[in-house]
Parts: structure tokens; C-alpha cells; sequence
């Protein structure tokens, strides 16, 4: 905070403040690339994998993922255990056949159904879960074992609280609200060839290869 005050009035001998200055000018840019680089470093994020930061609020992408990575497939599995893999489930409803793999709602959402449990679709394009239920405080404590299905992760809410092996999934996105900085960006991390596969009704806006190249401005 004492940083950003600082930097209020101007950052590094620009002659301006990062609030006046062009979010696709040479200055931004090198912020946006500084951001970028400690985000890998702090995750390990592999060269293979993509950072995007897209601009809209965390709850977007619940209707995003699909349209992003379904790639000709209709169906993806969910683990429900909490009010946001609940609206993650409502919202993939309009683009595929979601599979709840497993719920916890008998428990009022206070538990993780055994993994011996869950019922996964081998056709499915993804599993998702929520790593982190903010609402009702289920978080798991690793990377649950998605039987080779491509893993989806809402993590929110403890994105950078503890190390995780990113090349475990194929996509993980979080609002930078809660752990990472001010609302009104999403950072979604995808692998490489999870990209270019959007429908063609994705906005370019909301393709996470279109946003790719222009990132992160
Ligand atoms: C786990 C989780 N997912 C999604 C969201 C929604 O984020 P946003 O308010 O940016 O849409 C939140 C917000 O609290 C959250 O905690």
C-alpha cells in the first residue's frame, strides 16, 4: 500500500500515475509483464501453460469455461460442495450436460464427499470443483484425482495460500479480489492445448486465446 502511494502521483519517472496512463501504452505494459512473471514464479507455472487476465468479475467464467474448452464435447462433471460450485453448476448448465459427480448438499455442505464415491464421466470435457467454498468453508486440502479428465479449479479464495503442482490441471481461475489484489480482473490459467478451441459464439473478449495474445493489457 505504501508502494502504491508512492507511485499515486507518478510511477518510475513516467511524468504520470498508473491511473492516467494508456492501459496499452509501453509503460502499462511493463507492470503488466512485471505481474505476469511473479505470478509464474510465485506458482510455478510452467511455460506450457498461459496466463490471462481477463477483465470481468470471477463469476464470468462460470459460463466461460465451457464455451472456452468444451471443444465439441457435451458433457463435464462437477463436484458440488458449496454455494459457488453450485453457480459454477447452474451456469455450465446452459452449454452442456453437467454431471454432479458428487454432492455434499445432504450434509448442508459442511464435507467432501469420499473420492470413492464420485461418479466420473470418461467423455466428459472436464472436472471441475471449488477448492476453496468461501461461503461454506469446505476446502480441500489437494488436488483431487480427476481418473485422467482434465482438471478444473475454482480457486478463488486460496489461490497463493499454499503451493499447488500447477501441471496438475488444466485450468485453474480466480478473481484477484481475494488473495491478489482489486477487484475487476480474473486470472485464469490455462494449458496450452486447452486454447483455440472456443465456440464461434465466444466474444474475442471472453476467448482466452484472442486474450492470450493481447495480454495482459
Ligand atoms: C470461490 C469463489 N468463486 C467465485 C466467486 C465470485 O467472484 P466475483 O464476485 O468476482 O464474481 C467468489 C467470490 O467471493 C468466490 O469466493
Amino acid at each position: 500500500m505504501q508502494q502504491a502511494q508512492q507511485e499515486m502521483l507518478e510511477w518510475r519517472n513516467s511524468g504520470m500515475s498508473v491511473m492516467e496512463m494508456s492501459h496499452r501504452g509501453k509503460h502499462f505494459s511493463i507492470i503488466a509483464e512485471e505481474l505476469e512473471s511473479d505470478l509464474r514464479s510465485l506458482m510455478a507455472v510452467l511455460k506450457i501453460i498461459r496466463c490471462c487476465f481477463c477483465k470481468a468479475v470471477q463469476t464470468a467464467q462460470f459460463s466461460l469455461i465451457p464455451q472456452n474448452i468444451l471443444n465439441g464435447k457435451t458433457s463435464a462433471c462437477y463436484i458440488k460442495t458449496g454455494a459457488w460450485s453450485e453457480k459454477a453448476i447452474k451456469d455450465a448448465n446452459s452449454y452442456c450436460d453437467v454431471l454432479v459427480s458428487a454432492s455434499s448438499e445432504d450434509t448442508k455442505f459442511t464435507s467432501i464427499p469420499d473420492a470413492s464415491t464420485w461418479i466420473l464421466d470418461e467423455q466428459a470435457a472436464y472436472l471441475h470443483y471449488t477448492s476453496n467454498e468461501t461461503i461454506h468453508g469446505v476446502e480441500f486440502q489437494e488436488a483431487p484425482d480427476a481418473k485422467g479428465l482434465t482438471l478444473v479449479s475454482d480457486m478463488s479464495s486460496n489461490i497463493l495460500s499454499r503451493k499447488i503442482d500447477v501441471s496438475q490441471y488444466g485450468l485453474i481461475y480466480a478473481g484477484t479480489q481475494k488473495n491478489m489484489g482489486p477487484a475487476g480482473v480474473t486470472v485464469v490459467i490455462v494449458r496450452d492445448d486447452l486454447m483455440g478451441h472456443a465456440s464461434k459464439a465466444t466474444p474475442s473478449v471472453f476467448n482466452y486465446a484472442e486474450q492470450a495474445k493481447t495480454n495482459p493489457c
